[in-house]
């Protein structure tokens, strides 16, 4: 009897439907008897047993580092933290010099051990089974830590950050249906600067200086046309009367090109605005995980642009 067909695979849609599990990101590294390194990106990673204490994780066979896994006693797998995408990169290219420069420690067996990671685990290598064009590694875990930092997540071929599903629980006063994204940033912006505003107040700033001392503390002296196109989106009128109030009262100064800029009293108080408004982001997240808030950061940065009519990008100018 004939063995039965083996069915053909697409290999890119297999691959796809592959990416469709989501998982953390590990740098996985070992150093041979001949003190040979190696560290690789992986993401096949996966927990096999807690008693004895095993995890895998599989490397292809075309790996220029699989004789260094093969031959070592010990490998250290590391789990990203979100913000270890350029480790990642980095141990994802081939290269002879993939730990240059970077601070390593020694673990076990001498493998390189890499900071700020969100979990360590520390292995002897106890199997090595075929797995295809892959070595499946089973390491014993000698020893481990979790440091509590965020993980990076690796999803449909792509990093993404680990968000808790409805972590809290989203207001039930919320009049309009709730995936009204127009009505939720409109009432994040006036909920934020109702916190922020009487701060502002004690400083002798009304929302729209605040606006005006914000554009000029970070882009520095501009033209007057320039500076009301860069505060354009908040819709305050640039008059020649609020700047000359402005001026009186010692927040702008003139500089000889006629551009405006912040006096040295108008930069203090850019100063002291920036720390109250950082100290009410820093309530309003509370709730956040640092993942979480840098996702939520993103987002809004490509609403930004997205809506956006053309102002000049003053915040990413020096
Ligand atoms: C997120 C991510 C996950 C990966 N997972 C694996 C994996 O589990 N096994 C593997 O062999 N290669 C994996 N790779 C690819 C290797 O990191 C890459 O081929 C690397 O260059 C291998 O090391 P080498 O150049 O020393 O052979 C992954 C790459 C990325 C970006």
């Amino acid at each position: 009897m004939s063995a039965p067909a083996v069915p053909t695979v697409d290999p890119v849609a297999l691959r796809r439907a592959l990416g469709t599990f989501t998982t953390g990101v590990t740098v996985v590294t070992a150093r041979d008897p001949d003190g040979r390194e190696a560290g690789v990106t992986a993401n096949s990673f996966s927990s096999v047993s807690l008693d004895p204490p095993l995890v895998l994780w599989s490397l292809n066979r075309r790996s220029a580092s699989l004789p260094v896994f093969a031959a070592s006693s010990h490998f250290a797998v590391h789990i990203l933290a979100y913000d270890q995408e350029a480790l990642s990169n980095r141990f994802a290219r081939p290269a002879t010099d993939k730990f240059a420069s970077l601070d390593v420690k020694r673990g076990a067996g001498g493998a390189p051990l890499l900071d700020k990671v969100s979990a360590l685990f520390q292995c002897r290598l106890a199997y090595q089974y075929d797995g295809g064009d892959h070595v499946i590694l089973v390491g014993e875990i000698e020893d481990f830590l979790a440091t509590g930092r965020p993980p990076l997540v690796f999803h449909g071929g792509a990093y993404a950050l680990a968000a808790r599903k409805d972590a809290v629980p989203p207001p039930h006063d919320i009049p309009l249906a709730p995936d009204f994204l127009g009505y939720l940033i409109g009432r994040c912006h006036y909920q934020f600067y109702g916190r922020l505003q009487p701060r502002l107040a004690a400083m002798g700033l009304s929302m729209e200086d605040h606006f005006i001392v914000s554009a000029l503390g970070v882009a520095g002296p501009l033209a007057p046309a320039d500076l009301a196109a860069a505060i354009s989106y908040t819709g305050i009128d640039l008059s020649p009367d609020r700047l000359s109030a402005m001026a009186e009262s010692k927040v702008l100064d003139r500089d000889c090109n006629g551009r405006i800029g912040l006096s040295p009293r108008g930069r203090q108080m850019f100063i002291a605005a920036m720390a109250a408004a950082k100290d009410v982001e820093q309530d309003v997240l509370a709730d956040f995980a640092p993942d979480e808030a840098h996702l939520l950061t993103q987002m809004l940065s490509r609403l930004v642009a997205r809506t956006d009519p053309g102002l000049p990008d003053l915040w990413t100018q020096g």
